[in-house]
């Protein structure tokens, strides 16, 4: 099963900046992958177009059986509902508790209180942080920010989790328990895509590897085919 394809996508930025041209691949379900490139390459711009904060100019982008190009107004939110997001600055809510900046996505889809309050204890204390719900987000450490951060991403088990450069503020000792803990995702049914620039990191992971290069798809590495450090 494929849970995400592109299909010939290309993405003109206004100004007729180009930042994706003709990108095609597919991900399988329960697969983890990375892309990497250049600073401008293209990769946020890809994530974007997964989680709809772009749309291509040319080409379709397909979600399982789901053409995102038809996917508009109501129907958006539906559709986030099904791909987590993790970003590097991981944007928590300052003024609120550990315990509800996860709980958001699922209060947002109208859970019952009980059935919210399972999922978020047992997802904190899978991230290893079931012991600071009640702290606030600027109590925290940069590596327990970032796992709050993952555990809003996937408290909904989304089908895919896109993560934007998730370990660029984090030491190489933290960056690795963080991508351990994106490895643990598939196995429970959640395909993960991560973007990250740290080809170092990427390479000891031996996932598949897309580089993307002034927004073209120049390579696509089969973890047997990445050379040793
Ligand atoms: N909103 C925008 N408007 C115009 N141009 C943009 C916009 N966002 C990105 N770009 C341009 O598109 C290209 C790709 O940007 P993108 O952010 O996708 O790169 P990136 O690979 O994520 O880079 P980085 O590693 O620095 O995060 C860049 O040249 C960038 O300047
Ligand atoms: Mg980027």
């Amino acid at each position: 099963m494929t849970v995400l394809r592109f299909d010939n996508v290309s993405k003109h930025y206004p100004g007729g900046h180009v930042a994706l041209a003709d990108v095609g691949f597919e991900v399988a379900e329960g697969e983890m992958l990375f892309i990497t490139g250049h600073s401008g390459a293209g990769k946020s711009t890809l994530l974007k177009l997964i989680h709809l904060s772009e749309r291509p100019s040319r080409g379709a982008v397909l979600f399982g059986e789901r053409n995102l190009m038809k996917v508009r107004g109501r129907r958006v939110a539906l559709h986030r509902r099904d791909v987590g997001v993790v970003f590097q600055d991981h944007r928590l809510l300052t003024d609120r508790s550990v315990f509800e900046n996860v709980a958001l996505p699922l209060i947002l889809r109208g859970m019952r209180r009980g059935e919210i309050g399972k999922r978020v204890r047992s997802v904190l204390d899978r991230l290893g942080l079931g012991a600071r719900e009640r702290a606030l987000p600027t109590q925290l450490s940069a590596g327990e920010q970032q796992r709050v951060g993952i555990a809003r991403a996937v408290v909904g088990e989304p089908r895919l989790l896109v993560a934007d450069e998730p370990t660029g503020n984090l030491d190489p000792t933290l960056s690795a328990e963080i991508l351990a803990l994106f490895a643990s995702l598939p196995e429970r049914g959640t395909s993960v895509l991560i973007a990250s620039h740290d080809l170092g990191l990427v390479k000891r992971m031996k996932r598949r590897v897309l580089v993307l290069d002034h927004g073209k798809l120049v390579d696509d590495i089969a973890p047997e085919d990445l050379a040793d450090e």
